[in-house]
């Protein structure tokens, strides 16, 4: 298989990835023919899968508006994905020119394709690591040139946390970047669930195994569970919600059934 210049030398592309899998479910091309099969066995059980993600990015974009609004021009995305249009840098910088952000994945296609993104721009930049090490990601050269921890930051796990098993402990995880942050920042949060699901949990879990498959397990999350993130933040207005349900730009954003699996919220810490 002949592989493109955005497919960095170290990765194994006959093996499907969690960032190329999203990349195609939302209609991107970095993506291979693994990729695309291992969307298309999720979607056997889950058709709503591209639904699911539109409502997840569309969330983000409001969120990181909101943001801005707010006062809150950094931010830091970790698990942020291979950018497909409206990435967080163009909307907080369109509304904040010198708005800084810096990305966060360890995913080898999704970090090599934010340096190419983000060539020239120098208020944003990309860290490879781990949700799962907060340190290393606090600690990095990129957070310490762009963001000043002693203001509000905008932290945004979105759609990450699912892939966090319990024995990684998340929760932890979060407490120590939280515990990072200065008071006024926000946390930005979306996260896979059952409740919601237009499906027998039985059902959704086809879907759910196909990424164990892919030795990158889903972690469905209670929506009681979700909330325990935000321990240590006051709720935004309307809280822990389905996606389309936090603050539609226009009456209810999304009808579809499918876009109101899982759940949204922001907070803001004291
Ligand atoms: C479903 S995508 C979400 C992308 C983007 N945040 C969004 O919502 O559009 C999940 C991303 O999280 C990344 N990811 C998963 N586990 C991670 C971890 N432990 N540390 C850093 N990134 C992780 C994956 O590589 C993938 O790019």
């Amino acid at each position: 298989m002949e592989r493109p210049a955005w497919a960095p030398r170290s990765i194994d592309i006959s093996v499907p990835s969690v960032s190329r899998i999203y990349d195609h479910y939302l209609g991107g091309s970095h993506n291979f023919e693994v990729d695309r099969e291992a969307a298309r066995k999720a979607m056997e059980f889950m058709p709503g899968l591209p639904k699911i993600s539109q409502a997840n990015r569309a969330f983000m974009r409001r969120a990181v508006r909101y943001a801005v609004g707010e006062g809150v021009d950094q931010f830091l995305d970790i698990g942020s994905g291979i950018p497909t249009f409206g990435n967080v840098h163009e909307v907080a910088q369109a509304m904040s020119p010198g708005a800084r952000v810096v990305y966060v994945d360890h995913d080898p296609v999704a970090v090599a394709h934010s340096e190419a993104v983000l060539a020239g721009n120098d208020d944003a930049d990309v860290v490879a690591a781990d949700l799962r090490k907060p340190r290393e990601i606090l600690s990095s050269p990129q957070v310490s040139r762009l963001l000043d921890l002693d203001r509000p930051v905008a932290l945004l796990l979105v759609a990450v946390l699912h892939f966090v098993e319990d024995a990684d402990d998340p929760f932890a995880a979060v407490a120590e970047l939280t515990a990072a942050l200065a008071p006024g920042s926000l946390l930005v949060l979306t996260h896979a669930s059952y409740e919601g699901i237009p499906l027998p949990p039985e059902r959704a879990g086809g879907a759910v195994d196909v990424y164990k498959d892919i030795r990158n397990p889903l972690t469905m999350r209670s929506r009681d569970e979700i909330a325990r993130f935000f321990e240590g933040y006051d709720m935004v207005e309307p809280g822990l919600v389905p996606m389309p349900h936090w603050r539609p730009d226009t009456g209810p954003e999304d009808e579809d059934p499918w876009a109101l699996s899982g759940f949204a919220g922001v907070g803001r810490t004291a």
